[in-house]
């Protein structure tokens, strides 16, 4: 048997659950001529949503992860190589034949893939703005191209100024719908809510939440059901309770559940021992997180595992307010309608260090 929980990447058939109006507004969205801004907590599942929107609207598309992505030149050759994926270079190559820089292209005789690279020490901006043109060129009012940039907040550390050339290039453009993800709540607020940021009001913005309780418990139900015939129900409340239903570790501890389920039919409570898995396996992480953590982001978190208020004279507001918006951007803690420990994993392992 399959292991019917699916964590870490896309998810789509079988594996993606709910999120039907947010799919149905991305692929009506598409139809208009304008983009769109997706922005939530790591993992919450927006390339998920995007991709099955995307791939539901019919419409030619790329995707780029800019966190793979190390320079100007290096975003030119892959968008590049994605752009030969869905043109043949035969019949593109009359546009190509304008580039000021003319690409290497290379296919891999084994893998058949190809390669794109263009000479170190050309004009980067000549580059990318040739090849953001082609892009646009090659489509029409009627068939927009859809550009997907995830983890787009790493513009600005791929190379200084890159993000003000990137949009003076895309205003020039008509014929493409840019989808913009990013999980740095506020580094993704900051370049596109501050008046002084070349992508102010770029496109609509979207926030993605956590998935709704009734669809996720059935998903989770019905799959627990081939190996836990009489407490599925249970179990998936436990799950969701304990995960707050965030998408992604809620698969995860359904995964590992039934796995312990499938493996270990005879222990007597498999949802704590899942969980003591999980964290027991993470524990030399944790742990190495903590020591580099200052006083103050300690006391925070350790309050936030227990539920007790930040506002307890202990220390400043300004301070807890700052540590806070720190920690929110490296991904510790998330604000929904709260803040929260992002992970209820090491939640629990600094439950478990206070004993
Ligand atoms: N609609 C969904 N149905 C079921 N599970 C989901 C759904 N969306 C996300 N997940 C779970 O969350 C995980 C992360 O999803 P995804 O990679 O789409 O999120 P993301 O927000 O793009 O993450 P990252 O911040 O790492 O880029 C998936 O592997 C899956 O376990
Ligand atoms: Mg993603």
């Amino acid at each position: 048997m399959e292991n019917p929980f699916k964590f870490g990447t896309i998810v789509e058939a079988e594996y993606f659950t709910d999120r039907v109006k947010e799919v149905a507004y991305i692929r009506e969205f598409l139809k208009s001529a304008n983009h769109l801004v997706l922005i939530s907590p790591r993992r919450f599942g927006k390339s998920s949503v995007v991709a099955k929107a995307v791939k539901e609207s019919g419409r030619k598309s790329i995707t780029l992860n800019l966190q793979a992505v190390t320079s100007i030149q290096d975003l030119s050759a892959k968008l590049l190589r994605e752009f030969f994926k869905l043109h043949p270079i035969e019949r593109v190559r009359h546009l190509i034949a304008h580039f000021r820089v003319i690409p290497t292209i290379s296919t891999n005789p084994v893998t058949g893939a190809m390669d794109v690279s263009f000479q170190a020490g050309t004009s980067e901006a000549d580059v990318l703005e040739d090849v953001m043109m082609l892009l646009d060129k090659a489509h029409s009012d009627k068939n927009r191209l859809v550009v997907i940039f995830d983890e787009f907040q790493e513009i600005r550390d791929i190379a200084p100024r890159l993000d003000r050339q990137l949009r003076a290039i895309m205003q020039q453009q008509n014929h493409i719908n840019y989808i913009l993800l990013g999980s740095q709540e506020s580094m993704m607020t900051d370049i596109f809510e501050d008046k002084k940021s070349p992508f102010y009001h770029f496109g609509e913005l979207m926030r993605l939440g956590k998935l709704p309780r009734d669809d996720f418990y059935q998903y989770l139900e019905q799959r627990l059901r081939d190996v836990f015939q009489d407490c599925s129900d249970s179990i998936a409340n436990r799950i969701l309770d304990y995960t707050d239903c965030h998408p992604y570790y809620s698969q995860q501890l359904a995964a590992t559940i039934w796995q312990t389920g499938v493996l270990q039919p005879g222990v007597e409570d498999v949802f704590q021992a899942s969980i003591d898995h999980i964290v027991t396996s993470h524990a030399l992480d944790y742990e190495r997180i903590w020591m580099g953590f200052k006083r103050t982001n300690r006391w925070i978190l350790q309050r936030l595992a227990t539920g007790k208020p930040l506002q307890s004279g202990e220390h400043r507001t300004s301070t807890i307010y700052s540590a806070l918006k720190r920690l929110q951007k490296e991904g510790y803690v998330i604000y929904s309608d709260r803040y929260e420990l992002e992970d209820p994993f090491y939640r629990q392992w600094i439950l478990e260090q206070l004993k």
